[in-house]
């Protein structure tokens, strides 16, 4: 979607993404990724998920993307970290300790602004992309994480119920998206419980990529 889109959305406060605790499916399944005690995480498209608080606590370094500056800022105050802050390609990139978040846009993220990635959480976050960008990010996804294995969180549903974000992403179509490079593995599919709720049947799902 665009910058606009989301911008607006945080301006109202339209937020209904972000959850007041770290994602049950995150702390359910982040060990099936079986990475190094001490390997960086992308946390791609973050908003201000507690998501990172957790892996942060873990002894995991996170880096994250976000456009909304206010959320990147929040995120460093709740930790109690005082960011350096310096302008990278057109990014605005916020640094202490173990966290690195940048500032715009995902797709002016190149290779060498993330460190050697371990793995890659995505909730909210491939959903939230509009169909015709899929494929660039998903590519996009694979070149900044060195084909990193990914835990990935999405909705599958009768796209004729809803307009997204968040767009249902089938177990099929994230198949095609991965262009037959990275096996994946479904560790949990259940109803939707959490928005959108509104979509009636669908599912949501827990996906285990890793590189063939
Ligand atoms: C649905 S929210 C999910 C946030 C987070 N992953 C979570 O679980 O709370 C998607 C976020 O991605 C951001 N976003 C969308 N497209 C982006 C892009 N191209 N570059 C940077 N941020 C983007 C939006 O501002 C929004 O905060």
């Amino acid at each position: 979607m665009e910058e606009a889109f989301w911008q607006d959305r945080w301006k109202k406060q339209q937020i209904g993404f972000h959850e007041a605790a770290p994602n049950p499916l995150l702390t359910a399944h982040f060990k099936a990724l079986d990475i190094f005690a001490h390997a960086a995480v992308f946390v791609p498209l973050c908003g201000k998920t507690l998501d990172i608080d957790w892996l942060l606590a873990c002894g995991h370094p996170v880096v994250g993307v976000e456009f909304h500056e206010a959320a990147i800022q929040e995120v460093f105050a709740r930790l109690e970290l005082v960011p350096e802050i310096s302008e990278v390609a057109g990014l605005t990139r916020y640094h202490a300790g173990d966290l690195t978040l940048y500032c715009g846009d995902f797709f002016s993220l190149r290779r060498g602004h993330l460190p050697s990635v371990g793995a890659v959480f995505d909730r909210a976050a491939l959903v939230a992309v509009a169909p015709a960008q899929r494929q660039a990010y998903v590519d996009h996804i694979r070149l900044l994480s060195d084909e990193a294995p990914i835990l990935l969180v999405s909705f599958d549903y009768d796209p004729s119920l809803k307009a997204g974000p968040p767009f249902s992403v089938s177990g099929a179509e994230i198949d095609r998206l991965m262009r037959g490079i990275m096996t994946r593995g479904v560790l949990q599919s259940t109803p939707i419980t959490s928005p959108p709720k509104a979509v009636g049947h669908g599912v949501e799902e827990v996906h285990l990529l890793r590189r063939q």
